[in-house]
């Protein structure tokens, strides 16, 4: 059965399949518009979401099929104990595809051997994030292209698995990655050890200032005060790492600044009013993008 759990198993052509299946269903989503009437996907979050709770929902339903939502933790009977193993398997039953977001690192991966539908994960604790990824690409495409790429990716990288996913995937291109961010928050061991099996072109900084100037995209990320084991550790970054748009005066014309929202301060919101914004669409292309994923995983005709 396939799984989405991790961007690092995603080869390049894994990749573009998506993408390009994406770039066509945005194109014209009557190409497939209803070829999942009567299938169920299930929603199983254990953690807040807007976007990709949302654009999974809506991708479901334009693609024809339906959705059931475990709700929150709190009104279903995880509260009462039930083990995530146990949950899945009832919830498979149910529905014909598993999209699941808890906050365990390596709890999409456990959940996927007791089920036989595709699973998805959509975010484990700090580990990955895959489907987030796969947006994030696709803009990158539309915005700078994907060979020949100069990134820049600052903030929370201990943390963020849209950092670490994207780390992996960005390893299938010509991709330059710059990350940006305080001592304490750097890449875990395990993410710079396989970007550096896999030969990515990596540096460290401290200071935007030091790379914005050769940057075509900055992938900007929230620090995520809900992981820090003290809020000690929180508060001396918490701030740091915002820009906003006289920062971006020293940055080429055509940065493509991103974020996988939501953002608290990171970024101020007079950049949304650049040419460089380009996080809303980035959230608006995880409809078409997870149109093509599910497609794919339910066995489209493709
Ligand atoms: N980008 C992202 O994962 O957003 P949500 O937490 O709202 O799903």
């Amino acid at each position: 059965q396939d799984h989405l759990i991790s961007a690092a198993h995603l080869s390049r052509d894994d990749i573009e399949a998506v993408l390009d299946h994406a770039a066509a269903v945005d194109a014209d989503p009557d190409l497939v518009r209803g070829r999942h009437d009567g299938r169920v996907l299930a929603l199983c979050f254990f953690e807040p979401s807007t976007r990709t709770k949302m654009s999974f929902e809506s991708a479901m339903k334009r693609l024809g099929g339906e959705t059931v939502d475990m709700g929150a933790v709190d009104s279903s009977s995880v509260k009462k104990g039930e083990s995530l193993a146990d949950t899945v398997r009832v919830i498979e039953g149910y529905a014909d595809a598993i999209v699941l977001r808890h906050p365990s690192e390596g709890s999409a991966k456990l959940a996927s051997e007791f089920v036989d539908v595709p699973l998805v994960n959509a975010g484990d604790g700090a580990g990955q994030h895959p489907s987030q990824t796969l947006l994030d690409l696709y803009t990158i495409r539309e915005n700078a292209g994907l060979d020949d790429l100069t990134i820049g990716i600052m903030g929370d990288l201990k943390y963020g698995r849209t950092v670490h996913s994207l780390a992996h995937a960005l390893t299938n291109f010509d991709a330059r990655q710059h990350f940006i961010s305080p001592e304490s928050l750097r890449l875990p061991r395990s993410v710079r050890y396989d970007l550096h099996e896999a030969g990515a072109q990596v540096r460290e900084h401290t200071d935007i200032e030091d790379v914005l100037s050769e940057l075509d995209v900055l992938y900007v990320t929230r620090i995520q005060r809900e992981r820090f084991p003290e809020e000690r550790e929180y508060r001396e970054v918490a701030g740091e790492y915002r820009i906003d748009a006289e920062t971006l005066e020293a940055a080429p014309d055509d940065l493509t600044v991103m974020h996988p929202l939501p953002r608290v301060d990171e970024i101020a919101p007079d950049v949304d009013e650049t040419t460089h914004a380009k996080y809303f669409e980035q959230a608006h292309n995880g409809v078409p993008v997870r149109m093509a994923l599910l497609d794919i995983l339910l066995g489209g005709d493709r």
